[in-house]
């Protein structure tokens, strides 16, 4: 079979003709980036060759759909820029013709979102100082989309980049003792909900659905007296991508020291005083104090109520539940920003991204920004195979770049 990265080379060098006179195919520039790092092939950039309407792209979507998935199979993220669109409607018709399934429930969430149409949101309405670390969408939770698309509708003024990340790179650039780890070792996500945010991460179901949905997904739950609830699962975070068998690692916000390493890499973007915070401050303290910074932020009509926690540990074999050590953060962190691509949002850009394969984050942000979500194509990662562990740099018969 041909190897379809070659097909792609070779379909680039007989552009326009191959596929459609009406698109052209690319990586990023570095003039569209904001940082340069060792990621050169995410995402392959589609953008239109003379006539940037949506009438165009839309045809180019319902003549070529197999083809568009199957790139986003060999590359792990699409991003479709420089053609007209619109508004929530256009994006989610973009989704459909690549006959992507779309949810329109946002169950497990932790951040507030608005829906813009029954199956579009807004993204994460975080604070625009805060970095969100890298994740794969819904981590946490077994049943999770396989296909995660964000559109910009609003560029933002400045920064706000949604940095994405190929975690089987991530994963074969990390030492072979955290690389050890992960593979062995399963992640223990425990996830802690109060009673007052439970309409946010399960939009409305009563008690009693929830129970079935946490049972459906093989949770193991815990409802609290005051109505809040506990719920916990456990995998290895490693799987083989039921299309193309790469290694899939399935990153969750596991450590502030993790995302530490991203605040001090895009250090000139804060006050001195935060630069002094984010670079020199014990690991220790900062934690303590990255802690207390979250609870204050939870604090509601004057009253302080508990926020929402996810709490992630490594099962050792006895069973016991051991936290990521100071240095494997570290060393996560660094290894992320080094393979991350990070480029600046333009208006209209749609970014269709395998949320099994690839990661994403979101960098701080000047207001006005808007970037919409939508997500479908739902997986249970208890049904995926195990990763096939590659040695030096080999995973099966595939050699790494
Ligand atoms: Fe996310």
């Amino acid at each position: 079979m041909t190897d379809p990265k070659l097909q792609l080379m070779n379909t680039m060098q007989n552009f326009p003709f191959y596929i459609s006179k009406d698109m052209r195919l690319r990586f990023l520039r570095d003039d569209e980036k904001t940082v340069l790092s060792t990621e050169k092939e995410l995402p392959l950039v589609i953008e239109p060759v003379q006539e940037n309407s949506f009438a165009v792209l839309k045809g180019l979507l319902s003549e070529s759909r197999d083809w568009f998935n199957q790139q986003l199979d060999t590359y792990g993220a699409i991003l479709f820029r420089g053609f007209e669109v619109e508004g929530a409607e256009q994006f989610q018709k973009v989704l459909e013709l690549l006959n992507v399934q779309l949810e329109s429930v946002y169950h497990f969430g932790s951040a507030h979102r608005v829906r813009i149409t029954d199956k579009v949101f807004t993204s994460s309405e975080a604070p625009p100082d805060m970095i969100i670390a890298p994740h794969n969408e819904l981590n946490m939770v077994p049943v999770r989309p396989s296909v995660l698309a964000f559109f910009c509708q609003v560029q933002p003024d400045l920064y706000g980049e949604t940095p994405i990340i190929n975690t089987e790179k991530l994963f074969y650039n990390l030492s072979p003792s955290l690389q050890h780890k992960i593979a062995n070792f399963p992640q223990r996500f425990v996830r802690y909900v109060p009673n007052h945010l439970l309409e946010i991460v399960f939009e409305n179901l009563s008690r009693e659905e929830i129970t079935k949905l946490l049972q459906e997904q093989g949770f193991v739950f815990n409802w609290e007296e005051d109505g809040s609830i506990y719920f916990e699962c456990s995998y290895i975070p490693l799987f083989s991508h039921p299309r193309t068998s790469r290694l899939c690692f399935c990153l969750s916000i596991v450590d502030c020291l993790v995302s530490r390493e991203w605040y001090r890499n895009i250090g000139q973007r804060y006050s001195f005083g935060q630069r002094l915070y984010y670079n020199w401050l014990p690991a220790n303290l900062y934690k303590s104090f990255q802690q207390r910074l979250t609870t204050a932020a939870t604090v509601v009509d004057g009253s302080q109520k508990r926020t929402s926690t996810l709490d992630t540990y490594f099962l050792t074999e006895d069973g016991h539940s051991t936290k990521m050590t100071e240095a494997e953060a570290q060393e996560l962190g660094k290894a992320e920003w080094k393979n991350a691509a990070i480029f600046e949002w333009q208006q209209g850009d749609i970014l269709v991204m395998d949320n099994l394969q690839v990661a994403h984050s979101r960098l701080n942000t000047k207001l006005k920004r808007k970037i919409l979500t939508a997500f479908g194509n739902m997986c249970n990662i208890r049904h995926m195979k195990p990763a096939l562990l590659a040695t030096h740099g080999k995973i099966g018969d595939r050699v790494l770049d």
